[in-house]
């Protein structure tokens, strides 16, 4: 019997040897010191032996399950302690590693010429005056003399909803209908910024979507040279004090007379290079004197009343400023271009 015991001691023994884990160590536990474990039956068996054996067995049955529970603690020790330093070297942190960088939003180069660009209107008295980006045929077109069936129309080809005569439009110029009927008979200082969507096709120089910046001033003695004057103390304050500016006949159903100016190309300071063309100048901005039939139509009295306006486009002039070769990147989200500004 004694000799039973010792060989279940040995297997315990020995089994122990290979337990890698906790885990394993509670199922040796119920396997060599749990109720149905040999060890425990000899022990609760006793009363079937010879009465002058029961004292040894007994004797050498608790010193077996003394000696595995010792050693099995002596176990749990060691796995725990294995258990931990694996943990710790698995989550371990290298304090000395240099932290991510953080990329911090910024604003879209548009956003940012805008922004350039209200700045210096304000410092001129300028008020920004916002309006919608959806419009009816009669406000794009109808009330700035553009008649139905007038050729001028294909310059700017619409974006149509299915509902009649709602478009998207095509330019901010009908801003200047809603501004001038909103602060008749007031005289009127305002740039009208926004989004406009003209239905083109894509290439380098044209997208579908672009920002344009109107520009209105209505009063009673406003003048050519108020025109002349104004738009060109833009540029300098845009471009630089010494940038030369230069006024091209142009036509705008709704002004007349209508220009385009140009600024001396700031890139080649008018020598001639690839973005103005070899021209020396770079054109920025259609204006013109405010129409009579404009002026009456945004309430106004053509004897008494005269005006200015002016269109301007923000991508444009970026594209200028930082020699943008295609208007694309603007709306193409991607990341190598946009954090370059
Ligand atoms: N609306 C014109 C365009 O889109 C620009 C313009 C605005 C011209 C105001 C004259 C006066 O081309």
């Amino acid at each position: 019997m004694i000799e039973q015991l010792e060989q279940i001691e040995a297997n315990a023994m020995q089994a122990l040897a290979q337990v890698q884990s906790s885990a394993e160590l509670q199922t040796w536990q119920n396997a060599h010191l749990g109720k149905k474990s040999p060890l425990m039956l000899v022990i609760g068996n006793m009363q079937s032996l010879a009465k002058e054996e029961r004292p040894l067995v007994g004797q050498a049955g608790n010193r077996i399950k003394n000696n595995l529970q010792t050693a099995a603690s002596a176990r749990a020790e060691s796995l725990a302690v294995a258990e931990l330093s694996a943990k710790l070297k698995a989550e371990s942190i290298d304090v000395t590693l240099p932290g991510r960088p953080h990329s911090g939003g910024r604003l879209h180069v548009s956003n940012q010429v805008l922004r350039q660009i209200y700045a210096i209107w304000a410092e001129m008295g300028f008020q920004v005056y916002r309006s919608r980006d959806v419009e009816t045929d009669e406000y794009n077109f109808q009330l700035l003399n553009f008649p139905v069936g007038h050729p001028a129309r294909e310059m700017q080809d619409t974006f149509h909803t299915h509902i009649p005569d709602v478009i998207l439009r095509t330019h901010t110029s009908p801003g200047q209908i809603h501004a001038m009927r909103q602060f008749c008979p007031e005289p009127i200082r305002v740039i009208l910024p926004g989004m406009c969507y003209r239905y083109e096709q894509i290439t380098t120089r044209s997208e579908v979507q672009f920002h344009q910046i109107e520009g209105l001033a209505v009063g009673r003695n406003i003048t050519f040279s108020d025109l002349k004057g104004t738009l060109t103390d833009f540029a300098r304050r845009m471009f630089g004090q010494g940038v030369r500016t230069r006024f091209r006949t142009s036509y705008f159903p709704f002004t007349e007379p209508s220009a385009e100016m140009d600024v001396e190309c700031f890139l080649c300071s008018g020598k001639g290079c690839k973005v103005c063309k070899y021209a020396g100048w770079l054109e920025i901005l259609g204006c013109g004197m405010v129409h009579p039939v404009v002026l009456s139509n945004g309430g106004y009295d053509p004897q008494a009343f005269t005006g200015f306006a002016f269109g301007m486009g923000p991508e444009r002039i970026a594209m200028l400023k930082y020699a943008i070769e295609d208007i694309r990147y603007f709306w193409g989200n991607d990341l190598r271009f946009l954090k370059q500004f």
